[in-house]
């Protein structure tokens, strides 16, 4: 019998459609011709990469890289891979002699393999391998030994510790922000010969394991963009203020411009600088000595905070720590010299640009390679999870992953969230719909039909044919259920005299043209309103 499972997206995924489509289609090529005249381009990077580029770039302690990459191991070995999730799982226990055996004899052949593999170079050559292939062949010979029987739980727990660590093949992560994508392209291409700074937008889907609700999901769209500028010779310094600040200000500047083109409503933009490798240690050192004077009074999370990231409670939303928060100190006084100036000058370049902003000290993001400036955007409509763009400076993340020393600053805005506030503002409405609906009966007519659905596609209009004949009625009703302006009305008169009829839906009104008439008629600003 046929196998009626049901398939359905996965939890956190979801399939978007039309009429949605379109507006997806319309943000993202609004952004696209603003972002152009920024002069940025465009850039398309893989969706996965090495899963050490995002540990090393975004930090091993965020949330994102501990908790919610998408993470495989990339290979064409099927049989070790089952004999090693096979040797993972046996238990062989101290009164089955027998089993013990078995066990050494799997252990034995699958180190054999693996030797073999890791000499032809079919798994990573790496010193964690050396390391793990080489303890399993010491592991193996132990369990042959009888004297040491009495410790088999304790190497049965050492083999799996071991097989934990072979690496069949590169591990990989489904990314799940793309800034650290755009550094090791830059890097790979050699972008810092280029001219100074390289500006590039890209558009695409991300993966995070969160866990699923309103604005949040497991595969998610970004818009973002980067702007990169590798120091030249005599660069760098307290000189380049000004310039940095004039380039922090125009990013956001780029944002705010795009979601004014767009109409989101109820935009706010929150900013803030988290120093530099010279003043932020300091801080957070005082953070940490005053979080640990209150750590009674905090949640799990903050508790842990206080060890990995104490910058990370001010992050908190948990109503019992906000008046504890509010009395901490704030990064604001404790910027060396250099931020501090960066800091005012974004906000006087922001000044110059007539974008608004509200300082929030609290900001601090989620990613580890942020320096100086940080801000976040927010929208109506989207409840808790309001942050429709985060982005921030991040100057030494290019050298972090093996390139030139070299500056930089970028955004991403989530696109699902961008969506989601236009529609909940009423301003989701995109052209649907047809332009002509055309409805033909008689074998005569179906010819003229098909060439002059031709001729209007062409001309870029959206046209309906149905494939074979209805009656009038019905071929009227239909050009209704599918929000069409107009029906062009093709019977054997209207072929025989080259006089088309063509009804106005919304009155009902109707005139008959000649083809180029029609088609110079449609063309008429007025009457087309679906081609805006
Ligand atoms: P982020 O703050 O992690 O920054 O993400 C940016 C935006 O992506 C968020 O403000 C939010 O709108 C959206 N977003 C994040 N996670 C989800 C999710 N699970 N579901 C729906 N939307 C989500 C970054 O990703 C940085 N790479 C931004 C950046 C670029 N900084 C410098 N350059």
């Amino acid at each position: 019998m046929a196998n009626k499972q049901k398939f359905q997206a996965i939890k956190g995924t979801r399939d978007l459609l039309p009429p949605e489509t379109e507006l997806w289609n319309r943000v993202e090529q609004t952004a696209r011709e603003v972002f152009g005249t920024f002069g940025f381009g465009e850039i398309r990077p893989p969706i996965f990469e090495p899963t050490e580029l995002f540990a090393r770039a975004i930090g091993a302690e965020t949330d994102v890289v501990a908790k919610e990459m998408y993470t495989f191991e990339d290979h064409d070995l099927p049989d070790l891979a089952y004999a090693r999730s096979d040797l993972k799982m046996r238990n062989p226990s101290v009164d089955n002699l027998p089993g013990i055996e078995a066990y050494r004899d799997r252990l034995g052949d699958l180190y054999a393999a693996l030797e073999r593999a890791f000499h032809a170079g079919a798994v990573p050559r790496t010193p964690e391998n050396r390391h793990a292939i080489t303890r399993l062949g010491d592991l193996s010979v132990a369990l042959g030994d009888p004297s040491l029987r009495s410790e088999l739980q304790g190497l049965s727990h050492d083999v799996r510790s071991a097989l934990e660590q072979v690496k069949l093949g590169d591990v990989v992560t489904l990314r799940p922000e793309a800034t650290a994508s755009v550094c090791r392209a830059y890097i790979e291409h050699n972008m810092h010969a280029l001219t100074q700074p390289v500006k590039l937008y890209y558009t695409g889907p991300m993966f995070r394991r969160e866990r699923p609700q309103k604005g949040r999901y497991r595969q998610f769209y970004q818009i973002g963009a980067e702007v990169l500028e590798a120091l030249q010779q005599g660069q760098g310094g307290a000189k380049d203020i000004p310039k940095d600040a004039a380039i922090d200000a125009e990013v956001i500047e780029m944002v705010m411009v795009f979601f004014g083109r767009l109409e989101l409503q109820g935009v706010q933009l929150e900013i803030n600088s988290i120093g530099d490798r010279n003043c932020r240690p300091q801080y957070v050192e005082l953070l940490r000595a005053e979080l640990l004077k209150v750590k009674d009074k905090l949640g799990a999370d903050s508790q842990r905070r206080i060890e990995t990231n104490p910058l990370r409670v001010l992050d908190s939303k948990l109503e019992s720590e906000q008046e504890i928060i509010a009395g901490l100190p704030r990064i604001g006084d404790h910027l060396c010299a250099d931020c501090a100036k960066h800091y005012a000058e974004v906000k006087r370049q922001l000044g110059l640009r007539g974008v608004a902003y509200k300082e929030n000290w609290r900001l601090v993001r989620g990613l580890d390679y942020y320096m100086r400036t940080t801000f976040e955007i927010a929208a109506q409509g989207l409840g808790s999870q309001n942050a429709v763009c985060g982005g921030g400076r991040y100057d030494g993340l290019v050298e972090l992953l093996g390139g030139p020393p070299t500056k930089g600053i970028g955004f991403a805005i989530g696109e699902d969230r961008l969506i989601l506030s236009l529609q909940e503002a009423g301003k989701g409405g995109g052209a649907q719909g047809r332009d002509v609906y055309i409805a033909w009966m008689g074998e005569k007519a179906q010819a003229t039909a098909i060439a002059a659905a031709r001729t209007l596609r062409n001309a870029g209009f959206r046209v309906e044919l149905p494939p074979v004949e209805q009656k009038f009625g019905k071929a009227l009703g239909q050009a209704d259920k599918l929000g069409s302006r107009y029906a062009l009305i093709l019977g054997e008169d209207e072929v025989a005299s080259g006089q088309w009829t063509l009804k106005t839906l919304a009155d009902g009104s109707q005139a008959k043209y000649t083809e180029a008439a029609l088609l110079e008629f449609l063309k008429k600003p007025c009457s087309s309103p679906l081609q805006g």
